[in-house]
């Protein structure tokens, strides 16, 4: 068979991740998959850049627009991140041509997934983006595929590696805010505006994308109830501390009379459950289906390694030639499924 042929767009903490992941197991993916995985082309910002990787031997593209089009690549890695250009421009460019796409940026999917399901329908090539929620969880595969048959009543958890590390250094350690911010930034954990960490819009982003595959509704992020950690302080901590609770941002989503609730914001949880005990760059997620109970993922939320992992299990899917069920709906799907209502929650 004829090698799968990638073209990795963005090349910082996470793209340096995949090409090392890649290189470093060529040989068990090519047995694994049947067929040689290679990357063939990359495009970044900055060429000279210093990124510990060789950049040497992948022909070379400025705009990852050309990189997006350019006839040496089978499928599209998109690693740019962002929800606006050139991301959307360029994972819509791959699309159009007939470029199946991988795809890490929840944001984008957050906000612009159903045009881009919709593309990818038409042309029928796959949009995949394992790695866009929750890291190295593999729980996108588990909504889309092992749980499809369940009805789920609710999907919750902790979402976003950044605050939950930072919530749990200042719990156990002490310490201020900004200073294991800064940690979690030098870990590669946070994102490029690190507002979006800390201001709950990341873990929105993920929740959005999960609610979909959950219930089988169409994303809407703007529907979501949004706080964020700013406000959280040492004294917070240790009042919910003396009350025997810990302070966790959790993105819930779940089942109410008038339809599908989502909200992301600071809760406190009782100490000593599974949840409360998650720390540190960890995520996690409970999923409660009607014949399974409840299942609890946990796992690496951030990172360069746990992130490639998922991209990569994404990549393994292509080349094997298996890619599930539906992925975000598509109109053209929707009659299939339920017609939920989405409502924002109201009053806080
Ligand atoms: N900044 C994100 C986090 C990265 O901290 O969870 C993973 O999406």
């Amino acid at each position: 068979p004829k090698p799968l042929r990638l073209g990795v767009a963005g090349v910082g903490t996470v793209g340096v991740g995949v090409l090392t992941m890649l290189r470093a197991h060529a040989e068990r993916l090519a047995t694994r998959c049947g067929r040689d995985v290679q990357v063939t082309a990359v495009s970044a910002r900055d060429r000279e850049k210093r990124r510990g990787v060789d950049l040497s031997p992948f022909e070379w593209f400025d705009d990852p627009r050309d990189l997006a089009r350019s006839r040496d690549i089978d499928v599209f890695i998109e690693l740019i991140g962002g929800a606006g250009d050139p991301a959307y421009s360029a994972v819509e460019a791959a699309l159009d041509a007939g470029k199946h796409v991988v795809t890490a940026n929840k944001a984008l999917l957050a906000h612009h997934g159903v045009a881009l399901a919709e593309l990818a329908e038409a042309r029928d090539v796959a949009l995949k983006f394992e790695a866009a929620v929750a890291g190295g969880i593999p729980v996108v595969k588990v909504l889309r595929e092992s749980l499809l048959g369940n009805e789920v009543a609710r999907v919750y958890g902790i979402l976003n590696g950044t605050s939950n590390y930072i919530l749990t250094r200042m719990q156990h350690e002490g310490r201020a805010f900004d200073e294991v911010l800064s940690e979690a930034q030098a870990a590669g954990y946070a994102e490029a505006d690190p507002t979006f960490d800390i201001g709950g819009q990341d873990a929105a982003h993920k929740l959005a994308i999960l609610t979909s595959l959950a219930f089988g509704t169409q994303i809407s992020y703007d529907s979501i109830y949004l706080e964020g950690i700013e406000q959280i302080d040492d004294v917070d901590i240790r009042s919910a501390d003396r009350l025997g609770y810990r302070i966790k941002l959790l993105g819930v989503a779940m089942k109410t009379e008038s339809g599908i609730e989502q909200r992301v914001h600071p809760t406190m949880v009782p100490k000593h459950t599974a949840i409360a005990e998650v720390d540190g760059v960890t995520n996690a997620i409970t999923i409660e289906g009607d014949f399974v109970g409840d299942i609890m993922l946990v796992g690496p939320g951030a990172g360069a390694g746990p992130t490639a992992s998922a991209v990569v299990s994404d990549i393994t899917d292509i080349a094997r030639g298996v890619d599930g069920a539906p992925f975000i709906v598509p109109a053209s799907k929707l009659a299939l499924y339920e017609r939920a209502q989405m409502r924002a929650h109201e009053g806080g």
